[in-house]
């Protein structure tokens, strides 16, 4: 069997929140990275350097300083288009988040491009930000929302997918992996079918940048959104990343500053790739952090993070499942080996804010609630769910404690209600 390295050893001496010796926080457990990853402190570093020396704003400065940020925000960009293996930089818009790059496509490909008649494809399993913008453009052109369903596995039904597709879907946007199944879509089978009616793919990567190569190229999709803050950089910065020959034909989405060549008094024209998408100042040092948070995970390894958190998701799994009434959604490390690393659970007859708030009192932090998927949750019968996730700084002593805890909690609730 391959040797797998423990890459907590190597990692988490650079992230302050796990070093603190003096108070509480030094013992947290954090299993909530799939919400917001940790920041090592080359990015921390890296974002102060930029506020401390660099800060300037972009493009517009004749001076040495704002060349200096110019120069630092454009690097990010290259970075960025490296990362994911984009022909050109030009095809990489800077966005506040990953949520406002689907909403880019929504509003200006999707209101040029899609008409009544039209259908956009998505899934059960989508995050809210990967729904709720194709209902209001769904609103606003008339076209119809549908949605490919699951197996019993909790994987996307394929054969649902070959019955829905057709030449009327103009797109079908969906996500890499789950950020409640953490299942893990067969991107290059639905690009190959989309293709061939004629749609385009988007692909939501939130939960899939920082766990695993992610190569545009190869899976041969058309738009891809990602976002800074699940890839252990700031909050504030995301990208779109789509073709260069799709994203020249769609029309600006906000106006405004940047994004223009010539502005007259009734018309304007506008700037070329990628500052057309871009208005206003951009969320300069945010985009630099990102660039050296992904920096930071190249450093590591993206194959050597899946292989240990594939470790520890295993891991996870099996001290999970003989809990007595639980149930883990979405496919089992045996049934779906690159599936992501996270667990969502209930246990039958608690909500599962009283185990997170419980688990919270023993300093471990998981999620609560519908992590943004309502219709998913729906469709299983439940309101709400616990949802423990790793990432390459975790360890087999943290889920060791956090299910002997989670057992003590079940047990203390049990016992008093
Ligand atoms: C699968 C998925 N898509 C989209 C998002 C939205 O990301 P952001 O809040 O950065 O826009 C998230 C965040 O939880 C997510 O997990």
């Amino acid at each position: 069997m391959k040797q797998v390295n423990d890459l907590s050893i190597e990692t988490r001496k650079d992230f302050p929140l796990f070093c603190r010796k003096q108070d509480q926080e030094s013992n947290l457990i954090y299993l909530d990275h799939a919400a917001t990853s940790q920041k090592p402190i080359q990015v921390i570093d890296a974002l102060e350097r930029y506020y401390s020396f660099q800060n300037a704003n972009v493009h517009r400065g004749a001076h040495q300083l704002s060349a200096k940020a110019t120069q630092a925000f454009e690097e990010a960009r290259d970075i960025t288009a490296k990362f994911i293996n984009a022909k050109s930089s030009n095809e990489i818009i800077f966005t506040r988040n990953a949520t406002e790059a689907i909403n880019l496509v929504a509003y200006s490909w999707g209101n040029s491009q899609v008409k009544e008649k039209d259908e956009i494809l998505i899934t059960l399993m989508e995050h809210h930000s990967n729904i709720v913008p194709w209902q209001l453009l769904a609103k606003r052109s008339g076209c119809t929302l549908r949605y490919i369903g699951l197996s019993d596995t909790g994987e996307l039904d394929l054969e649902d997918f070959h019955k829905k597709i057709n030449k009327s879907t103009k797109l079908v946007a969906l996500l890499h992996v789950s950020n409640t199944l953490g299942t893990c879509n067969p991107i290059e089978e639905i690009t190959k079918i989309a293709h061939s009616v004629g749609a385009l793919v988007l692909l939501d990567a939130c939960q899939s940048l920082a766990h695993k190569k992610v190569n545009v190229a190869s899976l041969n999709i058309d738009f891809l959104a990602g976002s800074s803050h699940k890839i252990c950089g700031p909050t504030g910065c995301g990208f779109l990343w789509g073709r260069e020959n799709i994203l020249e034909e769609m029309p600006p989405f906000l106006g405004g500053g940047e994004m223009i060549q010539d502005v007259s008094l009734l018309e304007s024209s506008w700037a070329d790739l990628p500052f057309k998408f871009e208005a206003g100042t951009p969320a300069i040092g945010e985009a630099i952090g990102m660039a050296k948070a992904i920096t930071y995970l190249e450093s590591i390894g993206l194959e050597k993070i899946s292989s240990y958190e594939q470790e520890l998701t295993a891991y996870l799994f099996e001290k999970l499942t003989n809990i007595e009434d639980i149930t883990i959604l979405g496919p089992t490390p045996k049934q779906q080996s690159n599936r992501g690393p996270l667990a969502t659970f209930y246990i039958k007859g608690i909500h599962s804010n009283d185990i997170s708030e419980l688990l919270d009192s023993s300093n471990i932090c998981i999620r609560s609630g519908h992590h943004c998927c309502q219709p998913l949750h729906k469709y299983y019968g439940v309101v709400s769910t616990a949802r423990a996730s790793l990432s390459f700084t975790s360890t087999k002593e943290e889920i060791d404690i956090f299910s002997q805890e989670l057992i003590s909690s079940i047990e203390f609730i049990k016992r008093n209600s």
